[in-house]
């Protein structure tokens, strides 16, 4: 069988597929597009490394037409959906950094192109796959804790050191101008993946943005917290919270209710997990504390050797290829697009409650066809080019007045 040619569209966060395409026995890669040449010069070091024949390109109209199979697309996380559906509709199959779209609209274009052309599309959502939550995943999905009444996802990450890096300095880098609820399915989609609920309702509520983050150009919701409350089809409630809250090292941590027990990630130590399983009677169980490892591919895993972000960023790439190929393991762990959507629409729906006093919005199924009528010209969103007169405020907040030591602080900063 001949190798899967995949190519990857942006060179920054997309190395890390790279690097898994560049080991992996049943897909290869065959080209990269990225405007800036300093990260294609990388990927070219890094194709020789390996041996690899890998065409770079800076203009993506050139990229597009390079004959792949497949794409990962590593681009900005606001602009995935319009790539995907040109990709789908062209005859690809399409791997997505996180997250899926950024408006209603885009949702049901996204799922409409996945369904016309019937080529795979994949989420990579890497959170699902980390060491604790997909040993959750696991142990849910073998019922030792019940089904889920309450879950919490949470994925704090201040990234104050690093923003203008990660901005590129640019003011109107989606970093920069993403709502607040925006970037939620870190923190959100493990619980939605492992339980297979899906969510009907959304309450979002925002914290008011922090001077230090302001000072280095950020001018939305995202200088600040973001919480959403999630109700899930069995009636479940789940708290999803993200952003740029202080403390470090940053904070990844999940837990679970059941109702037959619980399980919790520890707080500090990213490796372990409790799990408590009641017994017989009432208040009386069984509680493990442990380290999980990989119970599926672990050898190729370690073979690959890529396994930033807890291991799981061997394993969005790898359940991709699988699914192309028709492997149970693809058909059952790869994140597909109606699973995708939900996790995404959560926090574009919790923003919308942020502005309208936390009231709670209902969330759509969108498998179904009859609700999509509603939001197919939904373009409300923080980008003017993509919501024109449905344009919504970067925040609810009055941004603050930066104190002069933040300022101090912010351009201490490295500017690249
Ligand atoms: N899952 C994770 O753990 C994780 C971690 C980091 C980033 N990400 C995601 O990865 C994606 C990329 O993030 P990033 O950190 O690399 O930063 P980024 O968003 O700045 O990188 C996007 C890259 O795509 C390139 N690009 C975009 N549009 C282009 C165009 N039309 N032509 C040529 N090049 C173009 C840019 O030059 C840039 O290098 C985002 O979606 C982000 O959410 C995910």
């Amino acid at each position: 069988m001949s190798k899967l040619r995949i190519g990857v569209f942006g060179a920054g966060r997309g190395k890390t597929m790279m690097s898994v395409l560049a080991k992996h026995p049943d897909a290869t890669l065959v080209a990269v597009c990225d405007k800036h040449t300093s990260l294609l010069e990388e990927v070219r070091a890094m194709a020789e490394r390996h041996g690899l024949d890998v065409a770079l390109y800076e203009d993506f109209d050139a990229f597009f037409q390079h004959d792949m199979d497949a794409v990962v697309l590593a681009n900005y996380a606001n602009e995935h959906a319009p790539y995907a559906i040109s990709f789908l509709r062209s005859g690809r199959h399409v791997l997505s950094e996180v997250l899926p779209c950024e408006t209603m609209a885009q949702a049901v274009e996204l799922i409409e192109a996945v369904e016309e052309s019937g080529k795979v599309y994949a989420y990579a959502e890497n959170y699902c796959y980390m060491q604790q939550t997909f040993e959750m995943w696991r142990r849910y999905e073998n019922g030792d804790v019940g089904e889920v009444q309450y879950a919490e996802g949470e994925y704090i990450h201040d990234c104050s050191s690093r923003w203008p890096h990660l901005t590129w300095n640019d003011p109107n880098h989606w970093r920069n101008r993403m709502f607040s609820t925006f970037y939620c399915t870190h923190s959100l989609g493990p619980i939605l993946a492992m339980t297979r609920r899906r969510p009907v309702q959304v309450v979002g509520f925002e914290t008011p943005p922090h001077p230090g983050m302001v000072a280095l150009g950020c001018q939305s919701g995202i200088a600040g917290g973001a919480v959403e409350m999630v109700t899930l089809d069995n009636g479940a409630v789940v708290k999803s919270i993200h952003g740029t809250l202080k403390r470090e090292p940053s904070s990844v941590n999940f837990q679970l209710y059941g109702l037959t027990g619980m399980m919790e990630t520890a707080r500090f130590d990213r490796t372990k997990l409790t799990v408590y399983k009641e017994g017989e009677n009432f208040c009386e169980g069984q509680l493990d504390e442990y380290a999980p490892s990989p119970f599926i591919a672990s050898d190729l895993m370690h073979k690959i050797g890529v396994k930033g972000h807890s291991g799981s960023d061997f394993f969005a790439t790898h359940f991709f290829i699988e699914k192309i190929l028709g492997r149970p393991d693809g058909e059952k762990y790869s994140i597909d697009v109606y699973s995708a959507v939900d996790m995404g629409i959560c926090g574009i729906l919790a923003y919308r409650s942020v502005l309208n006093g936390n009231a709670p919005v209902r969330v759509p199924n969108l498998r179904n066809k009859e609700e999509r009528d509603a939001y197919r010209n939904d373009h409300a969103c923080t980008n003017p080019a993509v919501a024109k007169e449905q344009l919504l405020p970067l925040t609810p907040h009055t941004m603050p007045e930066i104190p002069p030591e933040m300022a101090a602080k912010a351009a201490r900063v490295p500017r690249d």
